[in-house]
């Protein structure tokens, strides 16, 4: 047993090493943008692709329609899934797709919330295509 409990701490540096890698290794938000959205809302995402009859969104005026505020937890729900009821939009629910270490991210109002990596990715990514 004693011999043992030096170990700990030492499984412990490991863990953190291959949680840091996996960080490191992970997709960029520009990257899971091209992958997972740009066929439908277009590679720079101005939007206007049609859908299942419809045109997709313009993502580069979100923050202009929204009182020129980013909405980043809307954005991160829509993106996720749980904002909307998948029934009617044909936009896939990317929570169940994207696999994705979870990170703190902190809201607007500083509660920090544990949240996919590739939804903070791809929202800030989106936050930087606002015009
Ligand atoms: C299969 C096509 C498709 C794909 C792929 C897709 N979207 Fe969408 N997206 C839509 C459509 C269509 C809408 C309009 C709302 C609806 O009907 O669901 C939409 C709406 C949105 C909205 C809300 C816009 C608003 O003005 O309220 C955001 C944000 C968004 N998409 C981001 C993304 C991101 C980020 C990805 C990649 C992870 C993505 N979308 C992938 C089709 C798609």
């Amino acid at each position: 047993m004693r011999s043992m409990l030096w170990l700990a701490p030492v499984a412990l540096l490991v863990a953190g090493c291959e949680l840091e890698e996996t960080a490191d290794g992970a997709k960029s938000g520009a990257d899971l943008y091209a992958d997972y959205c740009a066929a439908c809302h277009g590679p720079g995402g101005t939007g206007g692709v049609e859908v299942a009859g419809k045109s997709t969104p313009d993502l580069t005026q979100l923050a202009a329609r929204n009182g020129g505020v980013f909405p980043m937890t809307y954005v991160m729900s829509t993106i996720d899934g749980y904002a909307r009821d998948n029934t009617h939009g044909p936009m896939p629910r990317f929570g169940d797709l994207i696999d994705s270490p979870v990170v703190t991210w902190v809201d607007v109002d500083g509660t920090p919330t544990p949240t996919p990596q590739a939804l903070v990715r791809l929202a800030q990514y989106l936050e930087g295509l606002q015009t």
